[in-house]
């Protein structure tokens, strides 16, 4: 597969219909990548050609079941190798998701002991989905990092907190790019910064794999990233399986979070001698067919090249920024620093006749109802840092779900780019928010139970197969 050829190649689906409010059916424009991205092509291929061969793992003696172990285990291999992981020292555990690999380290994590003082912190951003916020609170102290207007990481407060904490630091815990704003903190700088400090650093790497080559680095590195938690939903391959990196060292020791078949060694009438890493914290049967589509997502990815794909897709965020500065009522949340490192992640505001934003609710369903254009709309799961967007005070976001009756609370627009978006896809959405920003809709838009505008017309087409899949 190449990069060099049509973007829309890469992936399944890429040039789907959809309906619009008025009958007509356009390509749908799919520009909510940071949330999920498509399958790849060859995901979707190596998944058909593993189905008629699927069978248990592990266990297993027939011939399936110890190809479908292999094909597993070959996965394994080639997320470690993927991300740079040391094969000896480093173990890549299969979970759900990134929250799932965020939550087994925050178990797997010494814990400060219940209702003893501790000294002890987890080091943090208020930038952060919450996913990287909330289990470290749960476990524990927790010292979050304060941020710049324009959401970016105070660095120069990340090197006070961790020169003021040194040697009582569990972790530091950061995302390798920012779900709402793009922005890239230097994560291998605050890795050294981090070690010089006596901590690790995990990077929830959610949102810069799926844009930018990352190299965990060998462990003498003072610049190696520790840990490392990733999605598969967000790197090409949608079939439930995320990853956590980390050493086999905090894996091979303590009880697994969630126990149960496949973590153990031995269990005696009173006893359990657990399994070593990684089976340790793979309770139950694995997502065999999650971890082989995650694996050939990332060999394809390295074969296009992840440098490449990082510096299409900035070719293309150049693009679609210069398109939406240049429409009338788009307020766009640009970096202070113009320079500033960025994935294609872009938030903004529609803005009415009196510069006030226009309900981020209804303008994402125009933009779905009238033009086909998919983004995504709200809060982004990282409260703290919409409120320091959005100049509201800490508890800001919270205060309006008690004000508005409707749900309504503040939010943002935000565009994301996949590896097969394209100038089309610029284009359609810059046209679709500049029509919005123009014209009120045609249409009467009604709120539904999930707090979603709907327009009062709804063609509500579907192929025959995908009418099947709703049939209840
Ligand atoms: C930065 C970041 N971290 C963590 C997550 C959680 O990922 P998942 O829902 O795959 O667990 C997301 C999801 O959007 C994210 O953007």
């Amino acid at each position: 597969m190449e990069l060099s050829g049509d973007p829309k190649d890469l992936v399944v689906g890429a040039r789907e219909l959809v309906p619009l409010a008025d009958g007509r059916f356009v390509r749908y424009v799919n520009l909510d990548n940071a949330a999920s991205t498509p399958p790849l092509v060859a995901v979707a291929d190596a998944v058909s050609d593993l189905l008629p061969y699927y069978a248990s793992v592990h266990r297993g003696a027939g011939y399936k079941s110890r190809f479908c172990t292999e094909a597993y285990e070959v996965a394994r291999l080639r997320v470690g190798r993927f991300f740079g992981a040391d094969p000896e020292r480093d173990v890549v555990i299969f979970g759900r998701n990134t929250t799932d690999a965020i939550n087994k380290l925050a178990h797997r994590l010494p814990t400060p002991v219940d209702g003893e003082p501790t000294e002890r912190v987890v080091v943090t951003t208020l930038a952060e989905h919450h996913s990287n916020l909330l289990p470290w609170r749960a476990r524990g102290r927790v010292v979050q990092v304060g941020l710049r207007p324009d959401g970016a990481i105070d660095l120069d407060q990340m090197k006070a907190t961790l020169l003021r904490h040194a040697g009582r630091i569990d972790l530091v815990a950061v995302s390798g790019a920012s779900n709402v704003t793009g922005l890239v903190p230097p994560i291998h700088e605050l890795a050294s910064w981090a070690h010089a400090a006596g901590a690790p650093i995990l990077v929830d790497g959610a949102q810069l794999a799926p844009h930018r080559p990352i190299d965990v680095r060998p462990h003498d590195d003072p610049a190696h990233i520790d840990y490392l938690a990733i999605s598969g939903h967000k790197l090409y391959a949608p079939f439930g399986t995320g990853a956590l990196i980390g050493p086999r060292a905090t894996f091979d020791q303590g009880a697994p979070e969630y126990q149960g078949g496949g973590t153990v060694d031995t269990v005696t009438p009173d006893g359990v001698i657990w399994a070593p890493a990684p089976d340790r914290d793979e309770a139950g049967s694995p997502n065999v067919v999650g971890a082989v589509a995650l694996g050939v997502a990332l060999e394809t990815l390295a074969a296009l090249g992840m440098d490449r794909v990082a510096a299409a897709e900035h070719r293309l965020l150049t693009a679609a920024l210069h398109a939406l500065r240049a429409v009338d009522g788009v307020r766009l949340l640009e970096p202070a620093d113009p320079a500033a490192d960025r994935v294609g992640v872009i938030p903004f505001e529609v803005l009415d006749d009196r510069g006030e934003p226009v309900d981020h609710r209804l303008v994402a369903a125009r933009l779905a109802h009238e033009h086909g254009v998919g983004i995504r709309n709200g809060c982004f799961c990282a409260h703290p840092l919409l409120a320091t967007l959005l100049d509201l005070p800490p508890d800001g976001i919270q205060a309006w779900s008690t004000r508005r009756s409707d749900g309504f609370r503040p939010g943002l627009l935000r565009a994301s780019l996949g590896c097969y978006s394209d100038l089309d896809d610029i284009d359609r959405l810059a046209a679709a928010v500049a029509a919005i920003a123009k014209e009120p809709s045609p249409w009467t838009y009604q709120l539904d139970a999930d707090g979603q505008f709907n327009p009062d017309t709804r063609p509500g087409w579907l192929p025959p197969r995908l009418r099947e899949l709703l049939r209840h």
